[in-house]
Protein backbone atom coordinates (compact mmCIF):
# COMPACT_ATOMS: atom_id res chain seq x y z
CA UNK A 1 0.00 0.00 0.00
CA UNK A 2 2.65 2.40 0.75
CA UNK A 3 4.97 1.62 -2.23
CA UNK A 4 1.41 2.21 -4.39
CA UNK A 5 1.11 5.34 -3.28
CA UNK A 6 4.78 6.08 -3.59
CA UNK A 7 4.51 5.63 -7.26
CA UNK A 8 1.33 7.54 -7.39
CA UNK A 9 3.08 10.21 -5.73
CA UNK A 10 6.27 9.50 -8.46
CA UNK A 11 3.99 8.84 -11.90
CA UNK A 12 1.64 11.95 -11.03
CA UNK A 13 3.71 14.54 -12.78
CA UNK A 14 5.48 12.48 -15.49
CA UNK A 15 5.92 13.99 -18.91
CA UNK A 16 3.11 16.43 -17.73
CA UNK A 17 3.63 19.90 -18.65
CA UNK A 18 3.83 22.59 -16.51
CA UNK A 19 3.95 26.31 -17.50
CA UNK A 20 4.82 28.54 -14.65
CA UNK A 21 5.50 32.21 -15.10
CA UNK A 22 7.63 34.35 -12.86
CA UNK A 23 9.71 31.42 -13.42
CA UNK A 24 12.99 33.02 -13.13
CA UNK A 25 12.98 33.81 -9.00
CA UNK A 26 11.09 33.37 -6.15
CA UNK A 27 8.23 31.19 -5.85
CA UNK A 28 8.11 30.20 -9.31
CA UNK A 29 11.59 28.94 -9.82
CA UNK A 30 11.03 26.93 -6.73
CA UNK A 31 7.72 25.50 -8.00
CA UNK A 32 10.26 24.61 -11.25
CA UNK A 33 12.56 22.50 -9.28
CA UNK A 34 9.43 21.18 -7.40
CA UNK A 35 8.05 19.73 -10.58
CA UNK A 36 11.13 18.68 -11.97
CA UNK A 37 11.56 16.28 -9.92
CA UNK A 38 8.19 14.62 -9.98
CA UNK A 39 9.33 14.04 -13.66
CA UNK A 40 7.14 17.29 -15.30
CA UNK A 41 7.86 19.23 -18.64
CA UNK A 42 8.49 22.59 -18.28
CA UNK A 43 7.81 26.02 -19.83
CA UNK A 44 9.12 28.77 -17.74
CA UNK A 45 8.28 31.98 -18.23
CA UNK A 46 9.50 35.49 -17.02
CA UNK A 47 10.75 38.57 -18.38
CA UNK A 48 14.77 37.86 -17.67
CA UNK A 49 15.98 35.31 -20.07
CA UNK A 50 19.04 34.70 -18.68
CA UNK A 51 17.57 33.72 -15.40
CA UNK A 52 14.97 31.42 -16.71
CA UNK A 53 17.97 29.68 -18.51
CA UNK A 54 19.76 29.51 -14.90
CA UNK A 55 16.57 28.06 -13.71
CA UNK A 56 16.12 25.46 -16.54
CA UNK A 57 20.16 24.27 -16.20
CA UNK A 58 19.98 23.87 -12.11
CA UNK A 59 16.46 21.84 -12.42
CA UNK A 60 18.37 19.17 -13.75
CA UNK A 61 16.26 18.01 -16.71
CA UNK A 62 17.20 17.40 -20.36
CA UNK A 63 17.12 20.05 -23.13
CA UNK A 64 14.09 18.50 -24.89
CA UNK A 65 12.15 18.51 -21.36
CA UNK A 66 12.23 22.20 -21.04
CA UNK A 67 11.14 25.13 -23.15
CA UNK A 68 12.20 28.77 -22.13
CA UNK A 69 9.15 31.32 -22.84
CA UNK A 70 10.58 34.82 -22.07
CA UNK A 71 7.28 36.89 -21.52
CA UNK A 72 6.23 40.39 -20.27
CA UNK A 73 2.98 39.44 -18.59
CA UNK A 74 1.87 43.14 -19.25
CA UNK A 75 1.83 42.39 -22.91
CA UNK A 76 -1.66 40.39 -23.51
CA UNK A 77 -1.34 40.64 -27.26
CA UNK A 78 1.37 37.72 -27.49
CA UNK A 79 -0.13 34.92 -25.24
CA UNK A 80 -2.07 33.43 -28.08
CA UNK A 81 1.32 33.29 -30.51
CA UNK A 82 3.21 31.62 -26.85
CA UNK A 83 0.29 28.90 -26.18
CA UNK A 84 0.88 28.09 -29.97
CA UNK A 85 4.34 27.39 -29.01
CA UNK A 86 3.87 25.56 -26.37
CA UNK A 87 1.35 23.01 -27.66
CA UNK A 88 3.53 22.99 -30.94
CA UNK A 89 6.42 22.15 -28.85
CA UNK A 90 4.38 19.49 -26.20
CA UNK A 91 1.37 18.77 -27.53
CA UNK A 92 -0.26 19.94 -23.97
CA UNK A 93 -0.82 21.80 -21.25
CA UNK A 94 -1.38 20.22 -18.34
CA UNK A 95 -0.97 23.03 -15.71
CA UNK A 96 -0.72 26.55 -15.78
CA UNK A 97 0.89 28.49 -12.86
CA UNK A 98 -0.40 31.83 -12.67
CA UNK A 99 2.06 32.94 -10.23
CA UNK A 100 4.12 36.54 -11.77
CA UNK A 101 3.35 39.13 -9.56
CA UNK A 102 5.05 42.53 -8.68
CA UNK A 103 3.99 44.09 -5.05
CA UNK A 104 4.10 47.06 -2.95
CA UNK A 105 5.10 49.83 -0.42
CA UNK A 106 3.67 52.82 -0.94
CA UNK A 107 1.28 54.32 1.01
CA UNK A 108 -2.48 54.89 -1.20
CA UNK A 109 -2.48 58.51 -0.93
CA UNK A 110 0.99 59.53 -1.71
CA UNK A 111 0.45 56.80 -5.09
CA UNK A 112 -0.53 58.13 -8.31
CA UNK A 113 -3.17 55.91 -9.80
CA UNK A 114 -0.27 55.00 -12.34
CA UNK A 115 0.76 52.74 -9.70
CA UNK A 116 -2.72 51.00 -8.96
CA UNK A 117 -2.99 50.33 -12.71
CA UNK A 118 0.41 49.01 -13.10
CA UNK A 119 -0.10 46.38 -10.11
CA UNK A 120 -3.12 45.62 -12.04
CA UNK A 121 -1.52 44.87 -15.52
CA UNK A 122 0.49 42.59 -13.85
CA UNK A 123 -0.93 40.58 -10.91
CA UNK A 124 -4.50 41.11 -12.29
CA UNK A 125 -5.15 41.70 -16.03
CA UNK A 126 -1.63 39.32 -17.20
CA UNK A 127 -3.02 36.21 -14.76
CA UNK A 128 -6.00 36.02 -16.51
CA UNK A 129 -5.39 36.79 -20.17
CA UNK A 130 -3.09 33.86 -20.20
CA UNK A 131 -5.75 32.32 -18.68
CA UNK A 132 -8.06 32.95 -21.48
CA UNK A 133 -6.08 31.50 -23.72
CA UNK A 134 -4.56 28.53 -22.24
CA UNK A 135 -7.77 27.11 -20.89
CA UNK A 136 -9.12 26.75 -24.42
CA UNK A 137 -6.98 24.42 -24.98
CA UNK A 138 -7.50 22.39 -21.91
CA UNK A 139 -10.70 22.14 -22.58
CA UNK A 140 -10.03 20.68 -26.14
CA UNK A 141 -7.94 17.79 -24.05
CA UNK A 142 -11.02 17.52 -21.24
CA UNK A 143 -8.10 18.12 -18.68
CA UNK A 144 -6.09 20.63 -16.81
CA UNK A 145 -5.08 22.74 -13.62
CA UNK A 146 -4.77 26.32 -13.52
CA UNK A 147 -3.04 27.28 -10.53
CA UNK A 148 -3.29 31.14 -9.64
CA UNK A 149 -0.49 32.76 -6.75
CA UNK A 150 -2.71 35.08 -4.56
CA UNK A 151 -1.81 35.79 -1.36
CA UNK A 152 -2.88 35.98 2.38
CA UNK A 153 -3.24 39.83 0.94
CA UNK A 154 -5.70 38.85 -0.99
CA UNK A 155 -8.31 37.66 1.49
CA UNK A 156 -7.22 40.24 3.96
CA UNK A 157 -6.08 43.83 3.66
CA UNK A 158 -3.21 45.79 5.21
CA UNK A 159 -1.20 49.33 5.11
CA UNK A 160 1.65 50.22 2.01
CA UNK A 161 -0.10 47.70 -0.13
CA UNK A 162 -3.71 48.80 -1.16
CA UNK A 163 -2.84 48.24 -4.77
CA UNK A 164 -1.31 45.01 -4.35
CA UNK A 165 -4.77 43.62 -1.62
CA UNK A 166 -7.04 45.03 -4.78
CA UNK A 167 -5.24 42.97 -7.38
CA UNK A 168 -5.23 39.40 -5.36
CA UNK A 169 -8.59 40.16 -4.28
CA UNK A 170 -10.16 40.17 -8.24
CA UNK A 171 -8.03 37.74 -8.62
CA UNK A 172 -10.04 35.58 -6.26
CA UNK A 173 -13.15 37.14 -8.04
CA UNK A 174 -12.55 35.72 -11.48
CA UNK A 175 -11.45 32.36 -10.62
CA UNK A 176 -13.86 31.72 -7.78
CA UNK A 177 -16.57 32.70 -11.02
CA UNK A 178 -14.72 30.90 -13.79
CA UNK A 179 -14.31 27.79 -11.40
CA UNK A 180 -18.01 27.33 -11.74
CA UNK A 181 -18.18 28.41 -15.43
CA UNK A 182 -15.64 25.43 -16.09
CA UNK A 183 -17.80 22.59 -14.07
CA UNK A 184 -18.07 19.47 -16.04
CA UNK A 185 -14.70 20.59 -18.11
CA UNK A 186 -12.19 18.14 -16.43
CA UNK A 187 -9.81 21.88 -15.47
CA UNK A 188 -9.48 22.77 -12.22
CA UNK A 189 -8.52 26.12 -10.33
CA UNK A 190 -6.29 26.38 -7.48
CA UNK A 191 -5.78 29.32 -5.42
CA UNK A 192 -3.17 29.49 -3.66
CA UNK A 193 -2.77 32.43 -0.53
CA UNK A 194 0.81 32.18 0.71
CA UNK A 195 1.97 33.96 3.98
CA UNK A 196 5.65 35.63 4.02
CA UNK A 197 7.68 33.47 1.90
CA UNK A 198 11.70 34.05 1.53
CA UNK A 199 11.86 35.58 -2.02
CA UNK A 200 13.02 39.06 -3.34
CA UNK A 201 9.20 39.97 -3.57
CA UNK A 202 9.93 43.43 -1.45
CA UNK A 203 13.16 44.30 -3.35
CA UNK A 204 11.33 44.40 -6.38
CA UNK A 205 7.89 46.01 -4.60
CA UNK A 206 6.89 48.97 -6.25
CA UNK A 207 7.12 52.39 -4.02
CA UNK A 208 4.85 55.26 -4.22
CA UNK A 209 7.80 56.74 -6.45
CA UNK A 210 7.29 54.24 -9.10
CA UNK A 211 10.70 53.16 -8.19
CA UNK A 212 11.10 49.74 -6.84
CA UNK A 213 11.88 49.14 -2.86
CA UNK A 214 14.88 47.73 -3.14
CA UNK A 215 15.44 46.22 0.24
CA UNK A 216 14.52 42.95 1.93
CA UNK A 217 11.61 43.20 4.57
CA UNK A 218 11.82 41.31 7.94
CA UNK A 219 8.81 39.64 7.45
CA UNK A 220 10.02 37.85 4.62
CA UNK A 221 13.60 37.94 5.52
CA UNK A 222 11.89 35.26 8.55
CA UNK A 223 9.74 34.11 6.43
CA UNK A 224 8.77 30.15 4.75
CA UNK A 225 11.48 28.66 2.57
CA UNK A 226 9.84 29.01 -0.79
CA UNK A 227 10.70 25.16 -1.45
CA UNK A 228 8.87 24.11 0.87
CA UNK A 229 6.04 26.58 -0.27
CA UNK A 230 6.38 24.97 -3.17
CA UNK A 231 5.84 21.49 -1.67
CA UNK A 232 2.98 21.88 0.23
CA UNK A 233 1.42 23.89 -3.01
CA UNK A 234 1.86 20.71 -4.97
CA UNK A 235 0.68 18.20 -2.16
CA UNK A 236 -2.36 20.27 -2.30
CA UNK A 237 -2.93 20.41 -6.01
CA UNK A 238 -2.81 16.97 -5.85
CA UNK A 239 -5.53 16.82 -3.57
CA UNK A 240 -7.65 18.96 -5.97
CA UNK A 241 -7.59 21.99 -3.10
CA UNK A 242 -10.11 25.06 -4.54
CA UNK A 243 -8.03 27.70 -1.95
CA UNK A 244 -4.85 26.77 -0.06
CA UNK A 245 -3.11 28.68 2.46
CA UNK A 246 0.21 28.18 3.46
CA UNK A 247 2.54 30.24 5.81
CA UNK A 248 3.10 31.33 9.43
CA UNK A 249 1.00 32.89 11.83
CA UNK A 250 0.03 35.47 9.66
CA UNK A 251 -2.35 33.02 7.79
CA UNK A 252 -4.32 33.06 11.02
CA UNK A 253 -5.41 36.60 9.85
CA UNK A 254 -7.27 35.09 7.13
CA UNK A 255 -9.40 33.36 9.78
CA UNK A 256 -10.24 36.01 11.97
CA UNK A 257 -10.98 38.29 8.83
CA UNK A 258 -14.11 36.01 8.67
CA UNK A 259 -14.47 35.78 12.56
CA UNK A 260 -13.38 38.77 14.18
CA UNK A 261 -12.80 41.48 11.69
CA UNK A 262 -12.55 44.19 14.08
CA UNK A 263 -9.75 42.64 15.90
CA UNK A 264 -7.60 41.93 12.89
CA UNK A 265 -8.63 45.69 11.70
CA UNK A 266 -6.87 46.50 15.29
CA UNK A 267 -3.78 44.30 15.07
CA UNK A 268 -3.17 45.83 11.30
CA UNK A 269 -3.93 49.38 12.39
CA UNK A 270 -0.94 48.86 15.21
CA UNK A 271 1.23 47.32 12.60
CA UNK A 272 0.56 50.57 10.54
CA UNK A 273 1.31 52.89 13.53
CA UNK A 274 4.34 50.67 14.32
CA UNK A 275 5.51 50.80 10.37
CA UNK A 276 6.07 47.23 10.59
CA UNK A 277 5.42 46.53 6.87
CA UNK A 278 7.87 48.67 5.95
CA UNK A 279 10.69 47.27 8.46
N1 LIG B 1 7.10 36.24 -1.29
C1 LIG B 1 5.98 36.37 -0.61
O1 LIG B 1 6.00 36.58 0.63
C2 LIG B 1 4.65 36.22 -1.30
C3 LIG B 1 3.51 36.08 -0.50
C4 LIG B 1 2.28 35.94 -1.12
C5 LIG B 1 2.18 35.93 -2.50
N2 LIG B 1 3.31 36.08 -3.25
C6 LIG B 1 3.15 36.07 -4.70
O2 LIG B 1 4.03 35.12 -5.27
C7 LIG B 1 4.26 35.42 -6.62
C8 LIG B 1 5.76 35.29 -6.91
O3 LIG B 1 6.47 36.26 -6.16
P1 LIG B 1 7.86 35.95 -5.43
O4 LIG B 1 7.63 36.08 -3.97
O5 LIG B 1 8.46 34.75 -5.97
O6 LIG B 1 8.68 37.27 -5.84
P2 LIG B 1 9.89 37.50 -6.87
O7 LIG B 1 11.05 36.69 -6.46
O8 LIG B 1 10.03 38.97 -6.97
O9 LIG B 1 9.35 36.89 -8.24
C9 LIG B 1 8.44 37.58 -9.05
C10 LIG B 1 8.42 36.89 -10.40
O10 LIG B 1 7.47 37.54 -11.23
C11 LIG B 1 8.08 37.86 -12.46
N3 LIG B 1 7.52 39.09 -13.03
C12 LIG B 1 7.38 40.30 -12.43
N4 LIG B 1 6.90 41.20 -13.30
C13 LIG B 1 6.73 40.55 -14.50
C14 LIG B 1 6.29 40.93 -15.77
N5 LIG B 1 5.93 42.20 -16.05
N6 LIG B 1 6.24 40.00 -16.75
C15 LIG B 1 6.62 38.72 -16.51
N7 LIG B 1 7.06 38.30 -15.32
C16 LIG B 1 7.12 39.21 -14.32
C17 LIG B 1 9.56 38.03 -12.14
O11 LIG B 1 10.36 37.76 -13.27
P3 LIG B 1 11.15 38.85 -14.18
O12 LIG B 1 11.59 39.95 -13.29
O13 LIG B 1 12.28 38.04 -14.75
O14 LIG B 1 10.17 39.26 -15.22
C18 LIG B 1 9.76 36.95 -11.09
O15 LIG B 1 10.03 35.72 -11.72
C19 LIG B 1 3.72 36.84 -6.83
O16 LIG B 1 2.46 36.75 -7.49
C20 LIG B 1 3.51 37.35 -5.42
O17 LIG B 1 2.49 38.30 -5.34
C21 LIG B 1 4.54 36.23 -2.69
Amino acid sequence: MKAKSIIQKIIQMINKVVWITGASSGIGEALAYACAVKGARLVLSARRKDELIRVAKTSGLAEDQYLILPMDIKETGSFKKLTRQVTERFGSIDFLFNNAGISTRAMALESPLSIDREVMEINYFGSIALTKSVVPEMIRQGSGQVIVTSSVTGKTGTSGRTAYAASKHALHGFYDSLRVELDGTGVGITIVCPGYIRTRISYNALTASGERFNRMNRTQEEGMDPMKLAGRILRGVKKGRQEIYIGGKEILGIYLKRCCPGVLHRILVKQHRDNTYFE
